[in-house]
């Protein structure tokens, strides 16, 4: 790749695609914003706005970058209005058939030279370019939360990705202050396979008896991690832990095992941070 992407288009804008788009606007890349729910790409940027403020007022950022990044920010309702991008990464919700719709319709609504990128944690690349007429245009960029501080980005090839497609991925990331690491189609690819492991005997113990606040302790002293398994899956959401539990099972071929602690919360509307209440509860 020659220069590095002007404009991307990000479809799903929860947490992840947020901070995708936040660091790619940074940088001075125009980032449409789009999400199938009105009013939701709004509400991500005010959150990036938000969130910018206070790494400004720690010195993660300066003035002239917070700017940068909002002036590149552009929330739109119809898909349509962002035909033409070099890019396009899909941050939605983490299910195969719905990733897979989403590709699908990308495929017509983009041009055949846009490289259509998924943050997918766990599902198959090649599935889900199964359906699509040109699975090379698909690769797995797989960011990790919070994506500003954050420097992996794990890169990854379906069977049919071509070698451009990786490329551009992997100098776009790195150009984003990023890192990439090649990780192979396997479910988990490098990290969540071994954070799955983590976090199911985090859980285990948790429904032994053992309380969170010991699990985390135990975990931040005992083995120098920056915070602990519970507290960490408050902070990516224990939605998207269960979803990502289930999805790396599938795929392993073995029975779910998210115990029954996690369920109930994610029954009870808990997702951890962004919900105000998980393990842990915070304040609005
Ligand atoms: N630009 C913009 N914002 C920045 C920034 C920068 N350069 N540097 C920091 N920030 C922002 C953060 O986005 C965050 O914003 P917020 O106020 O909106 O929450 C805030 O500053 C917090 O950062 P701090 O550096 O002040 O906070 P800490 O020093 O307490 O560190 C932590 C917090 C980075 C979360 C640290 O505890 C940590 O590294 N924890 C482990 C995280 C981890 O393991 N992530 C991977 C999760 S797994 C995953 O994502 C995979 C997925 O597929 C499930």
């Amino acid at each position: 790749m020659n220069s590095p992407i002007q404009n991307l288009l990000v479809v799903g804008t929860g947490t992840m695609g947020g901070g995708i788009a936040q660091v790619a606007a940074a940088v001075g890349a125009t980032v449409f914003l789009y999400d199938l729910v009105p009013g939701a790409a709004v509400k991500a940027r005010q959150r990036i706005e938000d969130s910018l403020r206070r790494a400004e007022t720690k010195g993660y950022v300066t003035a002239t970058v917070r700017e940068r990044t909002l002036k590149g920010l552009r929330p739109i309702e119809c898909m349509d209005e962002a035909r033409g991008v070099a890019v396009v990464v899909e941050a939605v919700r983490e299910e195969l058939s719905v990733k897979q719709a989403v590709f699908q319709e990308l495929e017509k609504k983009t041009q055949p030279e846009t490289s259509l990128w998924t943050n997918t944690s766990m599902i198959s690349i090649t599935e889900i370019a199964r359906p699509m007429r040109h699975p090379e245009r698909l690769v797995g960029v797989h960011f990790f939360n919070p994506v500003p501080r954050m420097e992996l980005v794990e890169i990854i090839a379906g069977e049919r990705t071509s070698e451009a497609t990786l490329v551009t991925a992997e100098a776009s990331v790195r150009h984003w202050g990023k890192t990439p690491v090649r990780a192979p189609d396997r479910p988990g690819f490098i990290v969540n396979r071994l954070l799955d492991a983590l976090l199911r005997e985090a859980l285990a113990l948790h429904e032994e008896g053992v309380s969170h606040m010991e699990i985390d302790t135990a975990v931040r002293l005992g083995l120098n991690f920056p915070m602990g398994p519970m507290e960490l899956m408050d902070l990516v959401g224990l939605d998207t832990i269960q979803d990502c539990l289930k999805s790396q099972a599938a795929g392993m071929k073995r029975p779910v095992d998210c115990g029954t602690d996690l369920p109930r919360l994610v029954a009870e509307g808990k997702f951890g941070k962004k919900s105000g209440e998980g393990f842990y509860t915070y304040e609005t």
